[in-house]
């Protein structure tokens, strides 16, 4: 089959979304243009489309899919509950058993209140922040996506126009409207440069309340992390008196304590989401008990940080996250690191048998392909330029054509009903895909 196909199911599908919904979908990121494919149905590392057609998925649902799409202990659990209602304004063991889990796994978090997205995890944990420590700034890195709360996407497409100084990056507006105060209260990180790290932290001082990062930031490049950098944040934030805040909304999947647990770091909040919902909307913050205490009301008083939601906890979430987590164990992480390996080790050999400049990275189920040579360490190396761009996205259709979907941005995300065979599917895709493109 050809992609574009204006014939298709979703190709039609397509047209009527747009006389009702902005842009046809409501999520910007969804779309392979010229139109997204529309889903039937997902089973295990393969999703099938209206027209009858399938594709291993290696976006799976922006990395919250982890073992499997339709996992039957998930489905069961979450029938289950479908039973039984499915929000209450009361509470539920549900929220209490999930909490235990992720208590019991993390060493850094001593409590956790849940949320319905990473985005909201993120927001809270900053709110959280500055409440417990009186302070307005936060620094967080330069290119790194954490969701779409204001602060926290300064920066989010800084481009050679006007991203500013390497070692001082400029804090760069993303949605228009964002008021200017925004850029104020927010400092810009270059990933791994310890002595950036340093002095912009320490620059920030008595006014900081946090500093945000992610340990494998995947619109940074998924670079290998330089410790140091990790030791220089964590020892700038802590002489300033500042708390440091770790995103691992994707980077949970890369272990059983997260990215946190393999580079043996404790920051003072964590922000989750993706995988410990079990396929259903969610997000956490967990972290130090006393920093927790913001969220808590004391005998009738407000709290602090007052956090609600509608559906914060809901127990359908609840018990799915659940018993999506209660199945992985060491051996799966084990198997997502050996699957992610023969991807990036076939792709690696590809890429040189065709003799082309190119480039994979990442770790465990995450990888990302770079259309170039340039070492990545940080946001800059890996900012594709628009010739690059465009080489991306043929690649995404010639791969589409060959049962592969892959984000645009060469963003690509495994699952643990991945097969060999499926991941050489995927290798054998880019063979025949990439002399048509690069
Ligand atoms: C690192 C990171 N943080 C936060 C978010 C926001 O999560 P959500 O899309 O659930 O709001 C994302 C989403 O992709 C993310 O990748």
């Amino acid at each position: 089959m050809a992609y574009p196909d204006p014939q298709s199911r979703s190709a039609r599908l397509y047209e009527r979304a747009q006389r009702s919904i902005p842009d046809g979908a409501s999520r910007s990121l969804l779309l392979v243009r010229p139109y997204p494919i529309y889903v039937d149905r997902g089973d295990g590392a393969w999703v099938y489309d209206v027209d009858g057609r399938r594709y291993l998925d290696v976006n799976n649902n922006f990395t919250s899919i982890i073992l499997g799409h339709a996992d039957p202990v998930v489905n069961e659990a979450v029938a289950g509950q479908l039973g039984r209602g499915t929000g209450f304004a009361l509470a539920t063991e549900a929220e209490i058993e999930l909490a235990e889990l992720l208590c019991d796994r993390v060493p850094s978090i001593e409590r956790i209140r849940f949320a319905n997205s990473g985005t909201e995890a993120v927001m809270g944990a900053i709110k959280a922040a500055r409440a417990f420590t009186g302070r307005p700034m936060i620094v967080k890195l330069e290119g790194a996506y954490h969701g779409t709360y204001d602060h926290v996407e300064t920066s989010l497409g800084a481009g050679p126009e006007n991203w500013g100084d390497a070692e001082a990056p400029t804090s760069v507006p993303y949605a228009v409207g964002a008021p200017p105060s925004v850029s104020e209260e927010v400092a810009v990180l270059p990933f791994n440069n310890p002595a950036a790290a340093r002095s912009i932290i320490d620059r920030c001082g008595d006014k900081l309340a946090a500093v945000l990062i992610d340990t494998m930031p995947s619109r940074v490049g998924l670079p290998d992390p330089d410790p140091e950098f990790f030791q220089a944040v964590f020892a700038a934030a802590r002489a300033v008196g500042a708390l440091v805040i770790v995103d691992e909304v994707i980077t949970f999947r890369l272990g059983l304590a997260g990215n946190q647990g393999r580079l043996g770091l404790e920051p003072d909040l964590t922000a989750l989401a993706k995988i410990i919902g079990g396929g259903y909307p969610v997000g956490a913050i967990g972290g130090r008990a006393d920093v927790m205490e913001v969220f808590a009301s004391r005998d009738g008083e407000r709290a602090a940080v007052p956090a609600g939601g509608t559906f914060s906890a809901n127990p359908v979430t609840m018990v799915a996250g659940r018993a999506c987590m209660a199945q992985l164990t060491e051996a799966s992480f084990a198997r997502l690191e050996a699957v992610g390996d023969r991807v990036r080790i076939g792709l690696r050999g590809l890429f040189a048998a065709l003799g082309l400049p190119w480039q994979v990275t990442g770790a465990g189920s995450l990888f990302r392909i770079h259309p170039h040579d340039r070492l990545i360490v940080s946001y800059r190396d890996a900012h594709l330029r628009p010739d690059e761009m465009a080489v991306m996205d043929r690649l995404q259709k010639r791969l589409l054509e060959r049962e592969v979907y892959l984000p645009g941005y060469g963003l690509g995300c495994l699952n643990l009903a991945t097969t060999d065979n499926d991941a050489d599917h995927l290798i054998h895709a880019f063979g025949s895909a990439l002399p048509l493109v690069a």
